[in-house]
């Protein structure tokens, strides 16, 4: 496999590898044959990896229309089986976040939204890098299985209503294969490329409607607002061009979402909110989301906080957790070692930064560094104070937690300088920015 050849134009021309490359990185854009050969020579192994991150690179760059992001996130989607939810019984809505510090929200979110009447199938990710992932969380409650087959899922579906697992591999292999391959060439910034990314998993997954949640600041995947928003339109058309209804919030990150960031300690932190209680903030974008969701799967005049007032939500929790082989009563793990961040200086907590809250989460073996390493469900942080809050100094700010003491230092280093404390209040801007639809 060299040359990646074995392709026809529309007039017959044959179609290689090297000239997808040369026609980008001038400036040129790519034809729709070009694109579904691409994708498809790719997956099957006929087009190289060089070459792939070759084209990659040079749509970094040079970036790619909306017609070339419209037809290859179609051709990703082609690669691979593509569910058909239409006998769920239900409207089917997910939602997918692009990923933060403590962002736990689907925990609670999808047994809420499942509670409202809706199929929530909601395929998670695992952390990497300064962001948790959803199914490393799910994976701290004892027995609980992220692994499902389609037939188990879509049975999951029909009977409790939201399943919360791992995408299967017969979902955008083409994605898969990519999004490996711009991880390790430095190819992983260009908004067409995520774009096409998140969305072709998520319209092969199946779903009528989808709603985003697309983060922005120090702890997000986006730094600046502009690239968010951008992300989210183009996004936000993506679904529209393949039929699923979509919308997306921008929401800040740039301070940790509730007062957990961990495994153990973000689902205790859901089953908080699943009681009615848990951090105002995390009640916010939870029912925020919901809101949406039920919208967008056509549910009117429903209130999903009254389903976390009168413990639905809670019930649809528990039953999901058992339907995938969980036990919902079983204690958490709990860190055997702590170390408590104090307060320099009294005064108000004015900003907490989510960049170096995960990082220290992450040095404590809450996230991992590379795909396959393993995680601890014990360690993490938990925020004693939130901006806004008054502090005395020599009064707890952060508790760290980590299976093993030699964690503890590194952390130490991470989350030092991470709340700022002065002598008034400053202003706290909404957490939701902004609605893209
Ligand atoms: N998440 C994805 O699934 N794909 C990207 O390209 C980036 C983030």
């Amino acid at each position: 496999m060299t040359g990646g050849g074995g392709g026809r134009g529309p007039r017959g021309a044959p179609l290689t590898a090297v000239d997808l490359i040369r026609t980008k990185r001038d400036g040129g854009a790519l034809t729709d044959a070009q694109i579904d050969w691409v994708i498809d020579a790719y997956t099957r192994g006929a087009v190289a990896e060089e070459q792939m991150a070759a084209l990659a690179m040079a749509i970094v760059f040079r970036g790619m229309s909306y017609a070339e992001t419209t037809r290859w996130t179609a051709a990703m989607i082609a690669s691979g089986e593509r569910l058909d939810l239409s006998g769920i019984g239900r409207p089917t809505v997910d939602k997918h976040s692009t990923g933060g510090v403590g962002d736990k929200i689907t925990l609670p979110l999808t047994p809420l939204v499942a509670a409202c009447g809706l199929a929530v199938p909601q395929l998670s990710g695992r952390g990497l890098g300064h962001t948790g992932g959803t199914l490393d969380k799910l994976e701290a409650i004892r027995g609980f299985r992220t692994r499902l087959s389609n037939a188990e899922f879509t049975r999951q579906l029909s009977s409790v209503g939201a399943v919360i697992c791992a995408a299967g591999d017969g979902l955008a292999p083409a994605d898969r294969k990519l999004y490996a391959l711009r991880d390790v060439t430095g190819t992983v910034e260009s908004i067409p490329l995520i774009a096409s990314s998140i969305m072709s998993k998520k319209i092969a997954e199946g779903t009528s409607a989808l709603v985003l949640d697309v983060k922005f600041g120090r702890g997000a995947f986006m730094r600046q607002y502009q690239d968010a928003s951008a992300l989210a339109a183009t996004m936000v058309e993506l679904g529209r061009s393949q039929g699923v209804r979509t919308v997306a919030l921008l929401t800040d990150m740039n301070t940790p979402l509730g007062r957990a960031v961990g495994n153990a300690v973000e689902v205790e932190e859901s089953l908080e909110v699943l009681a009615g209680g848990g951090p105002a903030d995390v009640v916010e974008l939870t029912l925020a989301l919901a809101r949406e969701m039920l919208d967008a799967g056509g549910m009117t005049g429903i209130d999903p906080a009254d389903a976390l007032r009168g413990g639905q939500a809670m019930d649809a929790w528990r039953d999901l957790v058992r339907a995938q082989g969980g036990d919902p009563d079983a204690a958490l793990p709990i860190a055997v070692e702590r170390e408590v961040i104090r307060a320099e200086r009294s005064g108000v907590v004015v900003s907490i930064d989510a960049y170096q809250v995960g990082v220290a989460a992450w040095r404590l073996g809450a996230g991992r560094t590379r795909k396959e390493d393993p995680v601890s469900a014990a360690a993490g942080v938990r925020l004693l104070r939130r901006p806004g809050e008054a502090v005395v100094a020599g009064e707890a700010l952060f508790e760290l937690l980590a299976d093993d003491e030699a964690r503890i230092p590194l952390a130490k280093q991470a989350i030092e300088g991470a709340a700022r404390i002065d002598d008034a209040p400053h202003e706290i801007l909404p957490l939701v920015r902004e609605r893209i639809a």
